[in-house]
């Protein structure tokens, strides 16, 4: 895993909650959470949300991002819009690991009307536990990248 600590939160108006409570679990953990909101419960638009986180991540400010949504599928939808983002959706800790074994992923997003907070958190602590394995992997992910220019 990279030097730098750094991860990037957001969330639409449905997950602030669990958001807030991902950001002190990563920090509990040693990590620096970067969260930018939202904060206040007025219901906003998720794109925007997954965008900003996506551009800390992709400007290389952060390491890695968490975003939330309700089903944690728009959000990531609109994070993988951004050039070098590759984020997926977990409602399972396997998946949480394998998006960083096996897809170099850089985003993780949950859906926090999924999944509760016990397993949030088991998902968040997969994915951060893990890291890319390279080889026939790296090919792959190069593809993916070809897929962007
Ligand atoms: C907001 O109601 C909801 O649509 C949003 O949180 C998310 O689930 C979209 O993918």
């Amino acid at each position: 895993m990279t030097a730098n600590k750094r991860i990037v939160l957001s969330s639409d108006h449905a997950a602030i909650e669990l958001r807030q409570t991902v950001a002190a679990h990563i920090t509990a953990l040693g990590w620096e959470a970067v969260d930018i909101g939202p904060t206040t419960p007025e219901s906003t638009h998720y794109p925007k949300h997954g965008a900003a986180a996506a551009e800390r991540v992709a400007s290389s400010d952060c390491a890695l991002g968490i975003i939330l949504c309700g089903t944690g599928q728009g959000i990531m939808m609109a994070a993988n819009k951004v050039k070098g983002i590759r984020c997926g959706v977990c409602t399972d800790t396997f998946s949480a690991r394998m998006i960083r074994q096996h897809n170099d992923a850089n985003m993780l997003s949950i859906g926090v009307r999924v999944v509760g907070e016990g397993l949030a958190l088991d998902i968040v602590d997969a994915f951060l536990n893990a890291d890319f394995e390279g080889d026939r992997h790296a090919l792959r992910v190069d593809m993916i990248k070809e897929l962007e220019s």
